[in-house]
Parts: C-alpha cells; structure tokens; sequence
C-alpha cells in the first residue's frame, strides 16, 4: 500500500454526501489505503432513497420502485439480497444501502447529520479546507488531500419559465416538494414534463383521486416497460450487443444514433403496439433520440394514456386566468387546479465550492459557456469535467460524482467510477496529461452544444459510447474487456479456450456489474471470490423468469382462445 496518492499528495480524502455514489466511494477508497472522512447532511445514509417529507429535498417517495433490475443496480461485489424482488422498491433499494454500509464497515467513516458548508482551497499546502456544522456543534474545519462531491445531481429544482404565471391561483409545485398525493384529491392536475418522475407522479395523483391529469410535454418520448420479451428490460442488453453497437458508431455515429432510436421505438411497439398512433407519441412535437433523450420506464402510463385517464397535451404557452392556461398549439385549459412541474432538476456548487474550483464556473469554461443556447446557460448549468467526473483545475485531489449518465444502472456504473478514480489517485494508473485532459472535455462540450441544437437534452452528461465505457474498465482495472470480446487479447483466447460456456455468458448474458470483480490483471484492485457465483446466478435468475413469462404467455393465448370458442 502506498503512503502517497497520485502527483506526490497524500492519501486523506473527503467524500461529500453518503448518497448511492458517495457510498462506494468511500468504500473503494478505503481498499485503495485511503484516509476516508465523509460528511452526510441527514441522520441516514443512502441519499434521495431514503423517503423523506422534507420538501427541501429530493426523494423517492414510497411507492417508488427501481427502473433497473436487482442484477444491474448491484455494486459489483454485493448484490442484492436474494429475497428482493427483480425490481426493488425505494425501501428495499434504502435497506440495501444499510446492508453495503455494514458488511464493509463504512459507517465509521461516515459523520452522520453533518453539513458541509463551505469549501476553500489552500493552494500553498495543497490542501482542500472543508468546513462543517453538526447538529448542536460548533463549526469546524479539517484539511483534506483529496475531495470527493457526492452531492447528489437532483437536488436544484429546475421550474420552467411559464408567462404570466402571477396571474394562476392554483398550486405551482416542482416534483420535490411532492410529498402528498391525497391533498389532490378530487383536483384537476397538470403535470409538466415527461420523465420518469411524471410517470410516477401521475400514477400517485390518480391512486390518491384525482378528478382529471393532463401530461404537458414538448417532446415526443418513448417509453418501454420493466419486462421484455419475457427478461427484465435491462437483461435485453449484453456486453456483444455493445461491441457491435460500439464498433458501428466509432465509424457511422449517424448510422448507430438511427439504429439506436429504431431499437428502442421497435421495444416500445411490441410491448404497447395501441401507442404506435398514440398522438403523444406522434405528430408535431420534436422527437427525442438516444443523443438527447432517455426512454422513459413505465409499466402503468402506457395504458393510462390509452384508456384516456391520463390526457396529453401540448406544452404551456402562458398562464391566461386563476386557473386557466393557452398551450401552444392554441388549445385552452379551464378549471386547472394545480401544475406539478416534473422538469427535472440543475446543479449548482456555488454555494459550497470556491469559483476557481467550480466546474459550472463561467469563467473556467474557453468561452465562458457562450455557445450554449441562453435558456440552457441559465437553467441547465453545464459541469466541464476530464470524462464528466475529474476536475481539470485539481485533477489529482478533486472529483465530482453523479454527473454522468451511463445506462442502465447508475448505482453500479457509479461503483466503477469510484473505483477508476481511486486507482488514478492512488497512481497505480497513469495520470493522463492536461493537454490530452482539456481536450476531451472541450470535444465533450462541442457535442453537447451540435447536440443542443436538436433541442432540449435531458442530461447534460449522456455518454451511452462504448469508447467511455472501455475507459472506465481499462482505469478500474477490471479487465473485463481483455477478457471477453477482444480477438486481440490472449487473455481473452484463454478464457474462450478454458471455460467456454462461462465466457458466453459473460459476452451475451446479463450484463451483471459482478463481472467487474471476477479478473485479477496484477494491479492490486480488490477482486471478489463471490463473482462468478452471482454472475451465474443472475444469469439463472434470467432463465427461470423468461420461462415463467413464456408460460404466462401461453396461458394467456389459451385462455384467449377457449373464450373466442365460448363466446362462438
Ligand atoms: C425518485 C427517483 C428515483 C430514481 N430511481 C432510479 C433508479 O431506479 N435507477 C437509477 O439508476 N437511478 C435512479 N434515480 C437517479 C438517482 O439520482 C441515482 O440512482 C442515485 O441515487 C443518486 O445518488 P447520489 O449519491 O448521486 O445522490 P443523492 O442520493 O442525492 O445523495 C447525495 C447526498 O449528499 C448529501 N449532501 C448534499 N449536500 C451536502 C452537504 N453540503 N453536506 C453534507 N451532505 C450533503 C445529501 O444529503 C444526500 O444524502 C432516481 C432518482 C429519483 C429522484
Ligand atoms: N422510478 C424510478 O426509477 C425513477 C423515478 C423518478 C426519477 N428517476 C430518475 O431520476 C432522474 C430524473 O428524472 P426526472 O423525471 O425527474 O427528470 P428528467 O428525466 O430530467 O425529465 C424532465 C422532464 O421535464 C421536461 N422539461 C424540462 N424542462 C422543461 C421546461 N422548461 N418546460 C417543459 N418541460 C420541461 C423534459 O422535457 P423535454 O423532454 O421536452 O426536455 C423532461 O420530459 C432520471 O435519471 C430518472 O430515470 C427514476
């Protein structure tokens, strides 16, 4: 174990935020010898999961469930507890976190109900002084090598800017002060935004009695299910799918992006074909493609758009009454009780940061972020990071979690983040230069903005390329594609060779994030003798539910057909 970090710092490291990210972070941390400290503002750990009637803070809420399944939204070495259903509730997802925070004894480490609130930087001593207030306590400051912002990306409302909205009488609130669907009741509500925090916002309103719930979108959006052909969603993906799909978009980025977007609408007409026409779905709304957009989870709005309980309509023009508003294609709504805003959210560190350290910082940025489209520059607030994750004034002792979006499973993908990182920062992985630094980031910027020209996006940080991923493996140091997929790798051949049907699995099965663990490629990263085990059994997991979805298919057609033949 080395006694220095990466570029002669030493090795204590202050992680923000217990959240999901913060979580692993400190637990990857503490295996690479790292002094970790992590402050958590609330009496918990496990973040936004926790259900929380705090208004200031974004939570699921109870009847939230996970929109990946238990084998991707693992940490790499503990999955999920074997009683957890395919797809965990926010409860369950919450007394998973508890289970990680005890099995590698991280608690320690972590000053529950401890705020930080302010950052500065001591660039003499090269140190971060980070400064906190517990709860009956003085404020105190401590100094720290490394800095770590785990502080959660969803927590900054983003509330569109709707004209005339003095004049509504009714209720304006933003999906995190969502805390009570009863209290509509009997109300008409319109719900702005069509992202999975809608989607489950309108099924809350109308299991709490809502009389009437208008969807207000501007985009066209697709929307799959938690079950597809008889798999989880996310069981449909594999590692050769995303070699294929990696290797046609390096040379035919266009070509993948179509391909892409034809996959997703295909899953989406096969799994709710009365959609295909659905007028949310088509028409003259702009469409959303994979480069701006993420498919929307749903297995209950689907039908409530069908049946008519869920109305959807254009996006609001301006507010033209108390309780009236003019949407843009010119159609008038009366009689609206309340607008839940479920736009999404922005993130800011200007509270906590110091502006030379801020990635949001204007004036860091080569333009100062002039090129972006000025709605965008107020409300979307762009963090220009090496990769989304390093920061390129501190590259050696600062980093930023949760701004980047690599699907599907952001908790386990997170996992990996931490663990590259700490491999950077312990120097066990060679630092890349500063120049090699800028540019990636310069060119990640220059995409956003060609990619802001098709309209909104939904996440400033999307990096659904293969090329990211392979980076993210190559600096953790799991060797996974030197071991699977790469005709250029003996080490590859030998697992091919040795253990076939392991390395098929591994290649077209279940992408499970325990396959991260499995290989020891000689640079000291933790590896988990449970691995493969829960590679195979989420794998036999896989099997045993597409056989029950098959029979249930099947009873379904022959209950189908004795009831053509009763009703002959
Ligand atoms: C309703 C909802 C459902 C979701 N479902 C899924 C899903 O199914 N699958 C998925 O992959 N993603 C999902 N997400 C995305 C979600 O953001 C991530 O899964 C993940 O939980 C984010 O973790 P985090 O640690 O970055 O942030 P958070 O969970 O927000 O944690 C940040 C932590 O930092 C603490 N903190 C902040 N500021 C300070 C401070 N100054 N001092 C001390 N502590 C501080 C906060 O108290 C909090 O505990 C969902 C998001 C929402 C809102
Ligand atoms: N059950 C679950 O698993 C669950 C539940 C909730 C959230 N989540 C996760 O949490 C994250 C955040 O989700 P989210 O739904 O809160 O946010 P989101 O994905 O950012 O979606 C925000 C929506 O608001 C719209 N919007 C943004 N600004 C707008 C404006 N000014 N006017 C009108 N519409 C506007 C966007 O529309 P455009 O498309 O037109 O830009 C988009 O449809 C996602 O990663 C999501 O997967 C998961």
């Amino acid at each position: 174990m080395s006694a220095m970090g990466s570029d002669g710092l030493g090795k204590s490291i202050c992680v923000v935020g217990a959240g999901a990210f913060g979580l692993t972070a400190v637990k990857n941390f503490l295996e690479e010898g790292f002094e970790v400290t992590c402050f958590e503002r609330n009496s918990y750990i496990g973040g936004l999961w926790h259900s929380t009637l705090d208004p200031t803070q974004t939570s699921t809420l109870t009847g939230t469930v996970s929109n990946v399944s238990k084998h991707l939204a693992a940490y790499s070495d503990f999955p999920l507890p074997d009683d957890c259903p395919l797809y965990p509730s926010a409860k369950q997802v919450q007394d998973y976190f508890e289970l990680y925070a005890a099995r590698f004894e991280l608690n320690k480490h972590i000053h529950l109900s401890t705020s930080v609130t302010r950052i500065t930087r001591n660039d003499e001593q090269r140190k971060w002084m980070v400064t906190t207030k517990a709860l009956d306590q003085p404020a105190r400051a401590q100094a720290f090598d490394c800095l770590i912002m785990a502080t959660g990306s969803l927590s900054r409302p983003r509330l569109p800017d709707i004209a005339g909205l003095n004049a509504f009488r009714g209720e304006i609130v933003h999906s995190q002060n969502f805390k009570n669907p009863s209290q509509y009741a009997g109300q008409t509500v319109l719900v702005v935004g069509a992202g999975a925090t809608s989607a489950d916002s309108i099924g809350y309103l109308l299991d709490a009695g809502a009389a009437k719930v208008y969807l207000s979108h501007r985009r066209k959006f697709v929307v799959l299910p938690r079950i597809l052909r008889g798999k989880a969603l996310d069981h449909n993906v594999s590692i050769r799918l995303a070699i294929i799909g990696g290797f046609i978009g390096k040379f035919m980025p266009k070509v993948m992006l179509k391909l892409r977007s034809k996959m997703l609408q295909g899953w989406q007409n096969e799994a709710f074909p009365g959609l295909k026409d659905h007028p949310a779905l088509t028409g003259a709304r702009l469409s959303g493609n994979p480069e701006n957009s993420i498919p929307l989870i749903s297995d209950h709005l689907p039908d409530l758009l069908l049946s008519g309980k869920v109305e959807s309509v254009q996006g609001i023009a301006r507010i033209t009454g108390p309780n009236s508003l003019l949407l843009t294609d010119g159609t008038t709504l009366d009689h609206v009780d309340a607008i839940l805003c479920c736009t999404g959210a922005h993130v800011d560190f200007s509270s906590l940061l110091p502006p030379s350290a801020d990635p949001t910082n204007p004036s860091l940025a080569p333009d100062n972020f002039a090129a972006l489209p000025p709605h965008y520059r107020d409300t979307g607030r762009v963090p220009l990071l090496y990769r989304g994750i390093i920061s390129l004034q501190y590259p050696h002792s600062l980093a930023f979690l949760g701004h980047t979006l690599v699907l599907p499973g952001s908790t386990s993908v997170n996992d990996l983040i931490s663990m590259g990182l700490a491999q950077l920062w312990s120097g066990k992985y060679p630092f890349p230069s500063q120049t090699e630094m800028q540019a990636e980031a310069n060119s990640f910027y220059a995409s956003l903005i060609s990619t802001l020209k098709n309209g909104e996006i939904a996440h400033a940080g999307i990096r659904s390329d293969l090329a990211f991923s392979r980076w993210l493996h190559e600096v953790a140091g799991t060797g996974l594609f030197e071991h699977v997929g790469s005709w250029t790798s003996w080490r590859c051949w030998k697992l091919w060779w040795s253990d076939r049907q392991f390395y098929k699995m591994l290649l077209d099965g279940v992408m499970s994030p325990h396959a991260w663990r499995l290989f020891d490629i000689g640079r000291g990263r933790k590896t988990w003798n449970g691995a493969r085990e829960a590679v195979e059994k989420a794998n036999a997991d896989m099997r045993v539910l597409e056989e029950r979805e098959k029979r249930r298919a099947e009873e379904e057609k022959c209950g189908k057909r004795g009831l053509k033949g009763k009703i002959a």
